[in-house]
């Protein structure tokens, strides 16, 4: 019998990308393992939910970045994990976690990258009055948002629009274009 990939993702707060993940019915791998920087998080309790195992990898618990990533490759590795999906951890993915993960850990950010790369890119595209904007899946790399892009998807802003509305229209954007990536990257559609 073939075994099935396992994956990870790594969140930092609501988890509503994670949950689509999960309730996508026909994914290519299974994702065995939650990693979660932020002890409070809700992602946590949506792991529980779908019975994945949940690391709780609390940055104030390690001496350097280095021992923090360390102890993330250590869960990894104990659960064969084969590619690591990030879905808002707002953490800079480090040279140890990418050195021991190259070419498999992804990203998925809210806007047409390279524009708005960083925090609040909703707010920014919004603020900077753009009359389109995206979803992003990319490589990871060592910089914030930077790595070779693997999809985008293009949302237009309505003049009607809020930075809420805007906001609801790319989380949905999101939920199916970071399932479907992880399909074609998983099924060999897309090269790593
Ligand atoms: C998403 O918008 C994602 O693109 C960004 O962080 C947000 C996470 O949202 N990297 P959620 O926790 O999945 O709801």
């Amino acid at each position: 019998m073939i075994e099935r990939v396992k994956s990870a993702v790594f969140a930092s707060g609501t988890g509503s990308n994670f949950e689509a993940i999960m309730n996508q019915k026909e994914l290519a791998c299974d994702v065995v393992l939650l990693v979660c920087d932020q002890p409070g998080a809700k992602a946590i309790e949506k792991a529980h939910k779908f019975g994945v195992k949940v690391f709780v990898a609390d940055r104030e618990h390690y001496n350097s970045k280095i021992a923090f990533e360390e102890a993330i490759i250590t869960e990894l590795k104990l659960a064969q994990i084969e590619w690591v999906f990030l879905a808002g951890y707002m953490r800079i993915v480090g040279e140890t976690l990418l050195e021991s993960y190259q070419g498999k850990i992804v990203n998925i950010h809210p806007s047409l990258l390279p524009e708005f790369p960083g925090i609040d890119a909703i707010g920014q595209a919004y603020d900077a009055g753009v009359k389109v904007t995206g979803v992003t899946v990319h490589f990871v790399d060592r910089g914030i948002d930077t790595g070779p892009i693997i999809a985008q998807e293009v949302i237009e802003v309505l003049a009607t629009d809020t930075i809420d509305s805007l906001h609801r229209r790319i989380q949905t954007m999101e939920h199916k274009l970071y399932p479907r990536v992880i399909n074609e990257l998983i099924n060999g559609g897309l090269i790593s």
